[in-house]
């Protein structure tokens, strides 16, 4: 094992045409610091501004559309007002040399009608998630959704596009679009959640067209090599979301036609998202990233020496660190240095202003934005 310092990981590397200064990718990181119009906290510019040594910055998940969102005081992308609160913050990590791609978000079922003035969060199938959604007034049940009109999916595809527009506009270097994690575009993925009989249902070519589709519109607003994607084939959260029945040839089949479309990344969460790097039999993230043109970015539960070990056989491009993030806004320079890492209290991940979010320190004491 070679030494941190040396570390390959922490080399600068080009993936498609972007130079980023190391193979670190921050990974998108819900903090529910927004208003109720979606608007990020002038804030937010000194927090990702601070964490833009990292090689890429991926935003927290960015609602879409209104209809899109899920939780409380998550950011969106669609008006004007939040285009205009998120150029700062793009330019706080552009002043410090780092790229930052937008995570684009429709969480469909895993929500609730109070985000919705009382109407039902929509699905492609009227199957409620397991456990609570996160609203103004605290968690409160999930409940069943509406299914989508199949009239309604194009629209949704466009909701995308301007959004995808937007995230230009505010100046971003890229977009994440959000496949993973059991939201809309997953739940449209899964037979679990899609029991549809139109030509968005049924065989795994059906349930594939919308996400798709969706990819497609983004990538005529950005160029393919500016877009990535986010999967998570054997994450059950939220909702206790059941796996997909065919799940090795759906995301095969998923990821051959996201080649074909020529992403610039496939960000795969390995195993189930902060507990366990185990993965059901069948499921091998090796064979998609082997069936996959562009980049592949890795996540959960990285540690440096696991990012050592599995760059240097081979097997992924990039590493996506969420939790150490929170509270090491330097990490790349604490992972560079072997320096203890601190723990944000869970009590900070979501809600609140700026203390446990942009108050953090460097190991050298507050990292300055000039
Ligand atoms: C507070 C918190 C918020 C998260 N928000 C998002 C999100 O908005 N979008 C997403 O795709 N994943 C989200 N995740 C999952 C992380 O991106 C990541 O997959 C997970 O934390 C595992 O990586 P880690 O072991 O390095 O923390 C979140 C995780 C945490 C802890």
């Amino acid at each position: 094992m070679s030494t941190p310092s040396a570390s390959r990981v922490l080399q600068p590397v080009t993936i498609g045409d972007l130079q980023l200064k190391n193979r670190i990718v921050m990974a998108p990181l819900t903090r529910s610091r927004s208003n109720d119009d979606g608007v990020p906290p002038g804030f937010a510019a000194d927090y990702y501004g601070q964490r833009a040594d990292a090689g890429l910055i991926i935003t927290e998940a960015t609602n879409i559309s209104a209809q899109a969102r899920g939780y409380a005081m998550t950011p969106g992308i669609w008006s004007d007002a939040q285009v205009a609160a998120w150029r700062p913050i793009v330019e706080a990590v552009h002043r410090r040399g780092g790229l930052i791609f937008l995570q684009l978000w429709h969480t469909g079922r895993i929500s609730h009608p109070d985000l919705h003035g009382g109407e039902l969060p929509v699905a492609p199938s009227a199957i409620a998630a397991e456990g609570q959604a996160f609203t103004n007034d605290g968690l409160k049940d999930f409940v069943t959704p509406r299914a989508l009109e199949t009239a309604e999916i194009p629209g949704i595809v466009e909701d995308y596009r301007h959004a995808a527009q937007q995230a230009k506009a505010a100046g971003f270097d890229g977009v994440e679009v959000h496949a993973a994690n059991n939201y809309l575009l997953e739940q449209f993925i899964r037979d679990s959640t899609n029991r549809r009989t139109d030509e968005y249902g049924g065989s795994i070519e059906n349930r594939l067209r919308f996400p798709l589709d969706v990819v497609r519109a983004v990538v005529e607003v950005w160029g393919a090599k500016r877009v990535g994607i986010r999967i998570s084939p054997a994450t059950t959260e939220p909702g206790k979301t059941p796996l997909d029945s065919q799940v090795v040839q759906t995301f095969d089949t998923f990821v051959d036609a996201l080649s074909e479309i020529g992403l610039l990344y496939i960000h795969d969460i390995e195993g189930v998202t902060q507990q366990t790097r185990d993965v059901p039999d069948g499921i091998d993230f090796q064979n998609l990233r082997k069936r996959f043109s562009g980049a592949y970015i890795a996540n959960n539960q990285y540690t440096l020496d696991l990012a050592e070990e599995t760059l240097a056989n081979g097997d992924a491009d990039l590493f996506s660190f969420g939790r150490p993030f929170l509270a090491n806004p330097d990490l790349v320079d604490r992972l560079r240095t072997s320096a203890p890492l601190a723990e944000a209290p869970k009590q900070y991940w979501y809600g609140g202003g700026s203390v446990g979010y942009s108050d953090w320190p460097g190991m050298n004491g507050p990292i300055s934005l000039k």
